[in-house]
């Protein structure tokens, strides 16, 4: 028998679903990617086809298991994914009765509004640690229930399933046996109690959601059971599965409390580890667990930005001002400062600290002489500024000071944004020399469970830094930047003026 000595992670995102094998010391043999449609049905209404996602998942898992010749070394697959998107599915056929509805779709904007005027946001923000937002799960669940027919009553019956995308994957990879989700991805539906760790009978009362809906609720690393063997050809244990940005907590090592990483792709969300305690923000932060192994909770403070590297592909695509988004590292250093113009790219309303859906974007401080690299570079400024928010806002919620943050994702490969950022946080920016953190924490977490890494100290050490950045800007010039953006920020809210 061959030694078991590499693990599958499966990283099924909003765009595009990756797989890649890793072996024991964190390196990449192979790996597969697809990017599938986005389905556009109405204003703010954003969905994914299941099936596109299953078919994908399997094509980019065998696809990679073939390129790297691992198959039988392969000791477990970990699944990261997408979070708060929604699958509702029949028991008996494994059919979905939907579309999912992804986090981005805000069709249930007015339910949220109804339901903050009914006083409920307390009682979500208590049990929870999220607010009353479309973002979330719940609603959107609810939604299915009520629009596609008969659905409820099956639901009442125990005919359906419902799971975010991790718990679909699972559901079919193990031919139907096991229905189960993570602690972290049942974090982000507005239905579990991240206290107790049960779903909460109360918060179902309230979302109108019947339990015979709900999966299992598990460790981030453990045997959630094998993959059908008509699949890969074998039975591989599936040991891992997280949310991607809580693996990505994982794969940058950020154990210890007070370390953060700011993972940027279409959005950018900052976690924060709080360790064992669930800090309950005043600032409009997430409170979300980070990961759970052996039963016991690491909690976080989460801030997310909705519009990061979707700023800079606007750039390419709506402005068509660049044509690859790394010419922007170029435009940001061919100028030497913005020149006075700010852009704040609320084009979905703004995210955490203001939640405010019905903020818009806007580009100001514009003259004669301002360029398209001035442009540029006030979106990438904008990109660091709303991180600088939310760093802050963490910190004043006693999260604790972060003198470093782990980046990660496609804005991290830029120098000089990682450099400004490191000006606004006047904090160390820390870039990994392997910067598929999400798919790696995924394979940590199988790995985990298999035997491949012992624990936390282990994966730990698999983690080396490829950047530094050190803040050296001076203190007055960056106060005057800061200054600037907020005044910006003001006139983009919908409370404005
Ligand atoms: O909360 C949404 C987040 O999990 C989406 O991440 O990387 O798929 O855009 P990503």
């Amino acid at each position: 028998m061959s030694m078991q000595d590499c693990v599958l992670a499966i990283d099924q995102g909003t765009t595009s679903t990756r797989s890649i094998v890793f072996d024991r010391n964190a390196q990449e043999l192979a790996a597969a990617r697809q990017e599938f449609p986005q389905h556009y049905p109405n204003a703010g209404w954003v969905e994914h086809c299941p099936e596109d996602i299953w078919r994908d998942v399997l094509n980019t898992a065998r696809a990679a298991l073939d390129k790297s010749g691992a198959l039988e070394r392969v000791a477990g697959i970990g699944i990261t994914n997408q979070r708060e998107t929604i699958v509702v599915w029949e028991r008996a056929t494994g059919k979905p009765i939907h579309r999912a509805i992804v986090w981005q779709d805000r069709r249930t904007a007015t339910t949220c509004q109804k339901l903050r005027e009914e006083g409920a946001e307390d009682l979500v923000r208590e049990r929870t640690g999220l607010l009353l937002d479309p973002y979330f799960s719940a609603t959107k669940l609810a939604w299915i229930l009520d629009n596609v027919s008969g659905a409820r009553a099956r639901a009442e019956k125990g005919e359906l399933a419902f799971g975010t995308i991790d718990s679909f994957i699972l559901w079919r990879l193990t031919g139907g046996k096991v229905h189960a989700t993570d602690a972290t991805n049942a974090a982000r539906t507005s239905l579990f109690d991240i206290h107790r760790q049960i779903w909460d009978e109360e918060l179902l009362r309230l979302f109108r959601i019947p339990a015979a809906l709900l999966p299992e609720v598990r460790d981030s690393s453990t045997l959630y059971g094998e993959t059908d063997p008509a699949l890969f050809g074998r039975a591989i244990p599936i040991a891992g599965i997280a949310g991607d940005q809580q693996a990505a907590v994982v794969g940058q090592a950020c154990f210890t409390p007070g370390m953060a990483k700011a993972t940027y792709g279409t959005g950018c969300f900052v976690l924060l580890n709080t360790g064992d305690k669930p800090v309950i923000s005043r600032n409009r932060m997430l409170t979300t667990i980070a990961y759970r192994l052996n039963g016991k909770a690491t909690y976080a403070l989460e801030g997310s930005i909705f519009v990061a590297g979707a700023a800079i592909k606007w750039l390419r695509d709506g402005l068509h001002l660049i044509t690859h988004a790394s010419q922007t590292d170029d435009m940001a250093t061919r100028v030497p400062h913005s020149h006075g113009v700010y852009m704040v790219p609320g084009f979905v309303g703004l995210g955490a600290p203001h939640w405010d859906p019905d903020a818009r974007g806007l580009i100001c401080g514009l003259t004669l002489d301002a360029t398209a690299a001035h442009i540029a570079r006030a979106a990438l400024e904008s990109v660091a500024f709303q991180t600088l928010d939310l760093v802050t806002s963490m910190q004043q919620d006693g999260g604790g000071a972060a003198e470093s943050i782990r980046v990660d994702g496609g804005m991290s490969a830029n120098d000089w944004y990682c450099q400004f950022l490191a000006d606004m946080l006047q904090a160390k920016v820390e870039r990994p020399r392997n910067v598929e953190t999400t798919a790696m924490g995924a394979g940590f977490l199988a790995g985990m469970a298999t035997g491949i890494w012992e624990s936390e100290e282990t994966v730990a050490t698999e983690w080396a830094r490829g950047s530094l950045f050190e803040p050296k800007m001076e203190q007055q010039q960056r106060r005057t930047m800061i200054a600037g953006w907020h005044e910006a920020v003001k006139r983009t809210l919908s409370t404005y003026p």
